[in-house]
C-alpha cells in the first residue's frame, strides 16, 4: 500500500557520492542555472567553480544546445540504433572523428563515462581475441585512477574506497603505480618535472605477467577525481612507447579532459600522444543530456570488421546508444565550442588561472597547488584523524559565500565552465582565499 507522500521528504533519494545524513541536516539545493551561475533555493546566485561535475564546459543554459534539444524532442524523441539508424548519429560520429587525433576514426556511443570505460575495456579484449591473440586478457589500471563506478571501471580504478566494499571485481587486473610525488613536485606550475620514469612500472608488470597476457592499460592523462594529479613531463610519451614495445593497447580515459578542459579538444592532442582508444562523456553534451563516446582506432575497428565470427561484429550496445536527443545536444555543443572558440579561450586563460592558483601559496593549511588548462587543485593538510573534514568545511563555506566547488579528500578541485571571465576567475580566488584564511 502506498504511504501518504510527505512533501520535501529527503529520505527517499539515496544521493550519489554524498554523506546523505549530513546533507539532509544542511541541504544545498539548486533550482536554476544560467551561464556561470546557479540559483540556489534561497534565491542566491552561486558561481559554478566546477562546471557541474566537470561537464558544463559551455556554461549553463547555452542557447544553441537548449534550442537543439527542444527541437529534437518534438521531431524524433527516440529511435533504436540496433539494426536501424539516424542521420544525426553518422554526422556526430564524423565530427568526433575529425575532432580527435588522426587515426581515431570510429565512435561507439554510450550514456556515461562509466559505460564508456566498460565499452573500451570490452573492445580491447575483443580486439585481441578476434586477432587470435586470445591469451591477452589482463587489464592494467593505475593506483589512484578513477574510471567510473561500473565493475570494469572499479576493477581498473585505484581509489580504495570505491573498490573495498564491492567484492573481488574483474579477475586478472593489475595496477601500475600512481604519479603523485609531492616531495619532488609540490607547487609545480603545470605538469611536474619529475616522474616520467613512473611509466616504467608497466615494464615491471609486463615482466611479471608476461606481455603476451596483457590486453590494455588504461589511465587518465590527468587524473581528476582522485584530486587532480598531473602527468609528469614525458610520462605519457613513455607509456605509449612501452605499450608499443609489448603490443599492449593504450586507453586514455578522457571523460574529464576531452572537450576543452585543458585548452585543446583532447589531452591526447595537448600532449601529442595518441592512444588506441579514448573514452569520453561529460563535456560531449555540455552535461545537458547524458551521453558518452568511445573513440576507437582504425586498426581496432578494421580488425573487428575483418575478423568477425558472426554477422554482428561486436555483441555490445545500449538501448540509448546514439540517443537522438543526446546526439542533437552533442552536435549543438560541438558547434558552440567551435563558434565561440571555447577551447582556444581556455588555452588563453590558462596562464591567468595559473597565476591566481599559485597566489594561494602560503595561506594556512595549503599543502600543494596544482594546475593545468582550466583545472586546479588546492590540497590542504588533513586534520588529525579526520581526512576530508577540512576541505568539506571549505566547500560548505564556499557555498555560503556564493561559490560551488568540488572536493575529494582534502583537495578542493576547480574546473569552471570555459566561458569564465577574468573577473570571475578573480572572484573565485578571492572567495577561496578568504575561506582559507578563516578555516580552522
Ligand atoms: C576519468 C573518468 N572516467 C569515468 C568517469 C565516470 O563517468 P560517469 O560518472 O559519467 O559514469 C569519470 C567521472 O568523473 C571520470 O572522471
Amino acid at each position: 500500500m502506498n504511504r501518504p507522500l510527505t512533501p520535501n521528504d529527503m529520505s527517499s533519494f539515496w544521493m550519489p557520492f554524498t554523506p546523505n545524513r549530513d546533507f539532509a541536516a544542511d541541504p544545498r539545493l539548486v533550482v536554476a542555472a544560467d551561464g556561470m551561475h546557479y540559483t540556489s533555493s534561497d534565491g542566491r546566485q552561486i558561481i559554478d567553480g566546477a562546471a557541474g561535475l566537470w561537464c558544463v564546459n559551455a556554461g549553463h543554459n547555452s542557447p544553441r544546445i537548449v534550442e537543439a534539444v527542444k527541437k529534437q524532442v518534438s521531431t524524433l524523441d527516440y529511435a533504436p540504433h540496433f539494426n536501424f539508424g539516424t542521420p544525426q548519429a553518422y554526422e556526430l560520429s564524423a565530427r568526433l572523428a575529425a575532432l580527435f587525433p588522426a587515426g581515431l576514426e570510429h565512435v561507439f556511443f554510450t550514456n556515461s563515462g562509466s559505460e564508456s570505460v566498460d565499452t573500451a575495456l570490452k573492445i580491447a579484449l575483443h580486439y585481441h581475441r578476434m586477432r587470435g591473440d586470445a591469451a591477452r586478457t589482463r587489464l592494467i589500471g593505475r593506483e589512484r585512477g578513477y574510471h567510473g563506478v561500473g565493475f570494469g571501471g572499479i576493477s581498473v580504478g585505484g581509489m580504495v574506497k570505491n573498490r573495498m566494499h564491492f567484492g573481488t571485481m574483474l579477475a586478472g587486473v593489475d595496477h601500475i603505480r600512481h604519479t603523485h610525488d609531492p616531495e619532488r613536485n609540490a607547487f609545480s606550475r603545470g605538469c611536474p618535472e619529475h616522474g616520467a620514469e613512473f611509466a616504467d612500472d608497466l615494464i615491471r608488470l609486463a615482466e611479471l605477467h608476461d606481455p603476451s597476457t596483457i590486453a590494455a592499460v588504461i589511465v587518465e592523462p590527468m587524473a581528476g577525481s582522485t584530486g587532480v594529479l598531473l602527468p609528469p613531463k614525458g610520462y605519457l610519451q613513455r607509456l605509449r612507447e612501452i605499450c608499443d614495445r609489448y603490443g599492449i593497447l593504450l586507453i586514455f580515459d578522457e571523460v574529464i579532459t576531452a572537450y576543452g578542459r585543458l585548452g585543446k579538444a583532447s589531452a591526447a592532442e595537448k600532449f601529442g600522444v595518441t592512444p588506441d582508444i579514448i573514452t569520453t562523456a561529460k563535456g560531449l553534451t555540455n552535461g545537458t543530456i547524458p551521453m558518452g563516446a568511445v573513440m576507437v582506432s582504425e586498426k581496432i575497428y578494421d580488425s573487428a570488421m575483418e575478423n568477425a565470427d558472426a554477422p554482428i561484429e561486436l555483441f555490445h550496445g545500449y538501448t540509448y546508444s546514439a540517443h537522438p536527443i543526446a546526439t542533437a545536444a552533442a552536435l549543438a555543443t560541438l558547434e558552440t565550442y567551435r563558434e565561440d572558440q571555447l577551447f582556444e579561450r581556455a588555452d588563453a586563460l590558462a596562464p591567468v588561472w595559473e597565476d591566481l592558483v599559485h597566489g594561494l601559496k602560503g595561506l594556512p593549511h595549503v599543502k600543494d597547488l596544482r594546475n593545468l588548462g582550466l583545472v586546479a587543485a588546492i590540497e590542504l593538510e588533513s586534520r588529525e584523524g579526520a581526512v576530508g573534514a577540512r576541505a568539506t568545511e571549505a566547500m560548505k563555506a564556499a557555498w555560503a559565500k556564493g561559490l560551488m566547488v568540488r572536493v575529494t579528500g582534502d583537495t578542493i578541485a576547480l574546473s569552471p565552465p570555459l566561458i569564465v571571465t577574468e573577473a570571475q576567475i578573480a572572484e573565485i580566488f578571492d572567495i577561496l582565499s578568504g575561506i582559507l584564511r578563516d578555516l580552522a
